[in-house]
């Protein structure tokens, strides 16, 4: 019915471009196809928006991480998930390097719950600045750093439409958090469009071909009768937020391709190595058998390249 009322708007407004002699094309093809043709861009922005408001609401339903945070007050708390985060997830604070934010105007998109805002905070950045789709995000963040007595322009905003002018940072970080976006692409034109020539990206995406996919696929392919489930499903579906979507290096390097140079690697990622709290959504006693008998030494040592972290280096 929506779809009817759409198609109906959209031959009004047809008949009053045609009537006007407004030149916008689409409306002046084929009549049928013209107006298909704008239903269905309608129609696709329309399914984008819904989709952002499922992201934003899963995710304001608990934010990342928030299992790790355990102690009575929130200094307890922040300080627990932060210790588990940098144990788990060495690699974050060797990608972010947040040592080089000294001096220069940094932007964080995706705060979540502000381990790594707090990092870049410690790190005497000239400027900080976070944003993240959900208010709960911006207000783990708010008392985190004033905890730390550090200070940040901390906002809720969406990464495809960034609140900030072309070239107001010299470096934009963003660790799991473009792939949950509907249009990853566009979230990383913003990021290149707000950093100054020669400014920094470094951003963390989810790679397609994981071990997790693979165990995920196992989880809810294989064993669930449905060997044919693709991995592009598998990830919308079963790992965290609505939509969220997972890239080859070849893809990512496409997302990359408007900066002057740009690295892509892989990394191994807990998930991959089935541990921390990893997998409580999935629980069962195969995955608690799986999780003992994990063969992680095996996995570093001839998988390494299929981990779930996709890192992405790229210079404007
Ligand atoms: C997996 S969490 C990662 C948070 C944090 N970077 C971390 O590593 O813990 C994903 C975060 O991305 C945020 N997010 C998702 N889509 C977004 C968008 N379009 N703009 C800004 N933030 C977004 C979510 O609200 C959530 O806080």
């Amino acid at each position: 019915m929506p779809h009817m009322a759409l198609e109906n708007d959209l031959r009004r407004v047809h008949a009053y471009h045609c009537v006007s002699g407004d030149t916008y094309s689409p409306l002046h093809r084929d009549h049928d196809t013209g107006i298909s043709m704008v239903a269905k861009q309608e129609e696709g922005v329309r399914a984008r928006d819904e989709l952002k408001a499922s992201v934003q609401e899963f995710w304001d339903a608990a934010s990342c991480g928030e299992v790790y945070a355990s102690g009575s007050t929130d200094r307890e708390r922040y300080e627990s998930h932060a210790r588990a985060r940098y144990s788990l997830e060495p690699y974050i604070a060797d990608f972010a390097m947040f040592a080089s934010g000294r001096g220069r105007d940094v932007l964080e998109v995706g705060v979540g719950m502000g381990a790594d805002h707090a990092e870049w905070a410690r790190n005497g950045p000239r400027t900080l600045t976070g944003v993240d789709l959900t208010p709960r995000a911006i207000d783990h963040t708010k008392t985190r750093l004033a905890i730390l007595n550090r200070a940040s322009r901390l906002l809720v905003g969406d990464a495809e439409n960034l609140p900030f002018p072309d070239e107001s940072f010299d470096l934009v970080y963003s660790w799991g958090v473009l792939h949950h976006s509907p249009d990853t692409a566009q979230a990383i034109r913003e990021v290149h469009r707000v950093l100054r020539p020669g400014g920094e990206a470094r951003i963390m995406i989810y790679h397609s071909r994981s071990i997790v996919g693979a165990l995920l696929w196992m989880r809810y392919g294989l064993l669930a009768g449905h060997p044919g489930l693709g991995l592009k499903k598998i990830y919308a579906e079963h790992l965290e937020s609505p939509g969220t979507k997972a890239y080859s290096v070849r893809d990512a390097r496409e997302l990359v391709a408007m900066f002057n140079r740009s690295r892509v690697t892989t990394q191994l990622s807990f998930g991959d190595l089935l541990m921390g709290e990893v997998g409580q959504r999935h629980r069962s006693a195969l995955l608690g058998l799986a999780r003992r008998l994990w063969p992680r030494w095996l996995i570093r040592r001839r998988f390494a390249n299929y981990g779930l972290m996709l890192l992405i280096e790229a210079v404007k």
